[in-house]
């Protein structure tokens, strides 16, 4: 496995790769790597010759107050993981290296970045779109691989690549979850005995108004007023937003006529957890559950991004 922190040097194993006619896969991540992460690594295996994975905590997607300084790092675990799970090589980009001083340019996917998440974290967005155009221009991937536990970020990074005409293919993969279906994060590290038991109230929440949907509630202020007092009844728990929303625009919807994306943003603790679901109408059967848990398959979101 080759490992660098050089962006000269990864060049190079790139252009190697490019002589070679191999086609080349990224996954780009912040490290601490769990069976999430993994599950990327194994996708990306199956849709191109090379793989390489980015370990990069990218400073400008994190606000003034959030956990950047605190945000694990854990390079010991993850370079092992990497290296039984045949990864052929890893990108460690030095912050000074990816923005060296003087650099100006930030990335805006407009409106998108604004919703869901974006409230609450402004400037977060355009951090996550900068960090991902300049691993594309660097690593030059045909297909990168992402996870819908971050719908959002893969919504945005899929209309950046529309827009700005970017040949890479984005791919998502569904969400890896624990055996009490809390989803796995990176951030899970954070919590305490208690608020891990607590903080499978988001799944539970998705549950119910998967099942709720499925038994014919089209009704997203009727799914979305339960998920409300379910969070409100956790002493732990403080909600950050709950939303329906429709998967071009992220705009809320009312009447769920097609496959949407519920969203939730909760905090257990300090620690601010977020979850999702794909919803399809219950009379859609042709659609009924063919893009939960893999917006690859969700037909809305295969599109090629070419
Ligand atoms: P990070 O949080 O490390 O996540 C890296 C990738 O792993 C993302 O595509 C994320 O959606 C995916 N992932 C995380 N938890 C997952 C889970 N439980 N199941 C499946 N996939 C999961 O997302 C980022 O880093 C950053 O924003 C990044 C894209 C690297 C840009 O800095």
């Amino acid at each position: 496995m080759f490992i660098t922190r050089s962006i000269v040097d990864f060049k190079k194993t790139r252009s190697e790769w490019w002589h070679q006619k191999l086609t080349v896969a990224l996954v780009p991540t912040m490290g601490a790597l769990h069976e999430g992460h993994l599950s990327l690594i194994k996708t990306a295996q199956t849709l191109a010759d090379c793989v390489a994975v980015s370990v990069f905590v990218n400073p400008t997607q994190f606000g003034p107050n959030e956990d950047f300084e605190r945000y694990p790092r854990a390079l010991e675990d993850d370079l092992p993981l990497l290296r039984e799970n045949k990864v052929d090589a890893v990108f460690l980009p030095e912050v000074s290296a990816i923005y060296p001083p003087g650099y100006k340019t930030l990335v805006t996917v407009q409106d998108l970045g604004e919703k869901l998440c974006g409230v609450s974290r402004p400037t977060h967005f355009r951090g996550v779109a900068t960090v991902v155009l300049k691993l594309f221009n660097l690593v030059q991937p045909h297909v990168a691989v992402f996870g819908q536990k971050d719908a959002q970020q893969t919504i945005i990074i899929r209309r950046m690549t529309r827009d700005l005409n970017l040949e890479v293919d984005i791919v998502v993969c569904p969400i890896v979850r624990e055996a009490d279906g809390l989803a796995l994060s990176s951030r899970n590290r954070y919590l305490n005995t208690e608020e891990r038991q607590a903080a499978t109230l988001l799944y539970r929440c998705l549950e119910y108004a998967k099942q709720a949907a499925a038994l014919g509630e089209n009704r997203a202020s009727v799914l979305l007023r339960e998920i409300r007092q379910r969070i409100a009844a956790e002493p732990l728990a403080r909600l950050d937003y709950a939303e329906i929303v429709d998967l071009q625009e992220l705009s809320p919807v009312e009447l769920i006529t097609e496959e949407v994306l519920l969203a939730l943003a909760v905090f257990i603790g300090k620690t601010r957890l977020i979850d999702n679901v794909l919803l399809n109408p219950s009379a859609s059967r042709q659609s009924r559950g063919a893009g939960l848990g893999c917006f690859s398959t969700a037909p809305s979101l295969t599109a090629s991004s070419r």
